[in-house]
C-alpha cells in the first residue's frame, strides 16, 4: 500500500514511448521459451495464457519471433510470418489488451545462429561473413552446435529487408502494439554492427558507416511500414552472446544510437553488459548512449527491485525490462510494489515443455491462500 508519505516509486508510474502508453516502466523483457505449436510455430492457448498472466507489465516484449524461415534459429520459436502465426499471435494480444497490457513483438532473424536442420531446403545459414559462430541452438534432440553460415550476396539483403517489414505489417495486423527489432545478443542485426562478425568489403561492412548501413534499412523500412511511434529497437553493445565482439563498441553504438534517435524511434532497450551475466564485462558509457538517441531508454540485465527503482528515480533509465524474474512471477509488478519476496526460477523448464515452469509459477494471493 503507498501512503501520501510514501510516494510510490516512478518505476510504478506511466510512460509514453513513441505512440505506445506504458501504464509502468516495469517492462517484461524477451524471454525465447520454445513452447509455440510444433510444425505451424504458431501460438496456441499455452501461450495466449502465458502472456495474459504477465499482463500487468508496463509493456511486454515478446519472445524473439522469426520474420521468415531462413531467420528461424531454434526449434518451436513463434514465427509471424505465416498467417496461422498471425492468427496465433491475435488471440496473444486479445488477451494482452484485455488486462489492460501493451505487447510489442519482438521480431528476428538469428543470422548465422542456427541449423540447416530448421533452414529451407535444409541450407546453410546465412551471415554477413561465412564465420562459423562459436555456439549452440536448440533442437528436438537438445542443444547442439550451430551449422557452418554462408555469406550473404548483397542483393540479397533487399530480400530480408522485405521480411522484416512484411513481419512489422504482420505484427500490426495481428494486433501488437509496435515491434521491437532484435539487433542484441549475437543475432543479424548485430552480426553486421560487430567487426568480429562482419568482415565484409562491399557497401555493407567495414567502417561504421558500412556496418551500419543494413541494419538502419532494415529501421528505414519498418518504420515506414508501421511508423516511427510503433518501432522500437534491442541492442547488446559489449554482450559477448554468440560469440560476437566489436573492437570499439562505444563508436559503432554511440553512432547507431544518434542515427536512431534522428529518426524518432519509439524506444532503444539495452542489455548492459554481457546478456545474462556479469553487468561489467567491458567499460561502456551507456549514458553517452542514451543521450546521443535522445528519446526514451529502456535498460536490462541483472536488475533487481532496488536498482531498478534507484535507476528510474535518478533518471538515468526511462524504463527497467526484467527477465528471469517476469518467467517465474507472473504478478511481478505487484511483487515490487509491495517489496514481496520472488518465486525461485526452475531453469530446467525453460527452453520447450508445457505448463510446468511456464504457467504455473504461483501468484502472490495464490502462494498466501
Ligand atoms: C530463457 C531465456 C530466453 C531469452 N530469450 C530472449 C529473446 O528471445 N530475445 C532477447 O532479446 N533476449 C532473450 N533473453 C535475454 C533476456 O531478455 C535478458 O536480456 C536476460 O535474461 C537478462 O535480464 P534479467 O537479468 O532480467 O534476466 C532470454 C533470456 C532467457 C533466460
Amino acid at each position: 500500500m503507498s501512503s501520501s508519505a510514501e510516494p510510490q516509486p516512478k518505476l510504478f508510474t506511466p510512460l509514453s514511448a513513441g505512440d505506445i502508453d506504458l501504464r509502468n516502466r516495469v517492462v517484461m523483457a524477451p524471454l525465447t521459451r520454445n513452447r509455440a505449436t510444433p510444425g505451424s510455430d504458431a501460438p496456441n492457448a499455452l501461450n495466449v495464457a502465458y502472456y495474459r498472466q504477465r499482463a500487468s507489465a508496463g509493456l511486454i516484449i515478446s519472445e524473439g519471433t522469426q520474420i521468415s524461415q531462413q531467420g528461424q534459429g531454434y526449434i518451436w520459436t513463434p514465427g509471424i510470418h505465416s498467417p496461422a502465426q498471425i492468427e496465433g499471435w491475435k488471440a496473444v494480444t486479445e488477451a494482452v489488451h484485455a488486462e489492460g497490457g501493451k505487447i510489442v513483438a519482438q521480431i528476428w532473424h538469428v543470422g548465422r545462429v542456427s541449423h540447416v536442420s530448421l533452414q529451407p531446403g535444409n541450407k546453410a545459414p546465412v551471415a554477413p561473413s561465412a564465420i562459423l559462430a562459436p555456439t549452440k541452438t536448440y533442437l528436438e534432440s537438445g542443444f547442439v552446435p550451430v551449422s557452418q553460415p554462408r555469406a550473404l550476396a548483397a542483393e540479397e539483403l533487399s530480400g530480408i529487408v522485405a521480411d522484416y517489414t512484411r513481419a512489422a505489417e504482420n505484427a500490426r495486423e495481428a494486433g501488437f502494439d509496435g515491434i521491437e527489432l532484435h539487433g542484441a545478443n549475437g543475432y543479424l542485426i548485430d552480426q553486421f554492427l560487430k567487426d568480429g562478425t562482419n568482415r565484409r568489403t562491399d557497401a555493407y561492412g567495414g567502417s561504421i558507416e558500412n556496418r551500419l548501413r543494413f541494419p538502419l534499412e532494415v529501421v528505414d523500412a519498418v518504420t515506414k511500414a508501421i511508423g516511427k511511434g510503433r518501432v522500437g529497437i534491442r541492442v547488446s553493445p559489449v554482450s559477448p552472446a554468440n560469440g560476437v565482439s566489436d573492437t570499439d563498441p562505444q563508436a559503432v553504438f554511440d553512432r547507431l544510437a544518434a542515427e536512431l534517435g534522428a529518426r524518432g524511434l519509439a524506444f532503444l532497450h539495452v542489455v548492459e553488459g554481457a546478456t545474462g551475466g556479469p553487468r561489467d564485462i567491458a567499460p561502456f558509457d551507456y549514458l553517452a548512449l542514451r543521450r546521443a538517441f535522445g528519446g526514451v531508454y529502456i535498460a536490462n540485465n541483472g536488475f533487481d527491485r532496488e536498482t531498478a527503482i534507484e535507476a528510474v528515480e535518478s533518471g538515468r533509465v526511462d524504463a527497467v525490462a526484467f527477465g528471469k524474474a517476469f518467467i517465474a512471477n507472473p504478478d511481478l509488478v505487484e511483487r515490487l510494489k509491495r517489496n514481496a519476496p520472488l518465486n525461485t526460477l526452475q531453469t530446467e523448464t525453460l527452453y520447450g515443455g508445457d505448463a510446468r515452469g511456464y504457467t504455473d509459477y504461483p501468484f502472490l494471493a495464490e502462494k498466501a491462500a
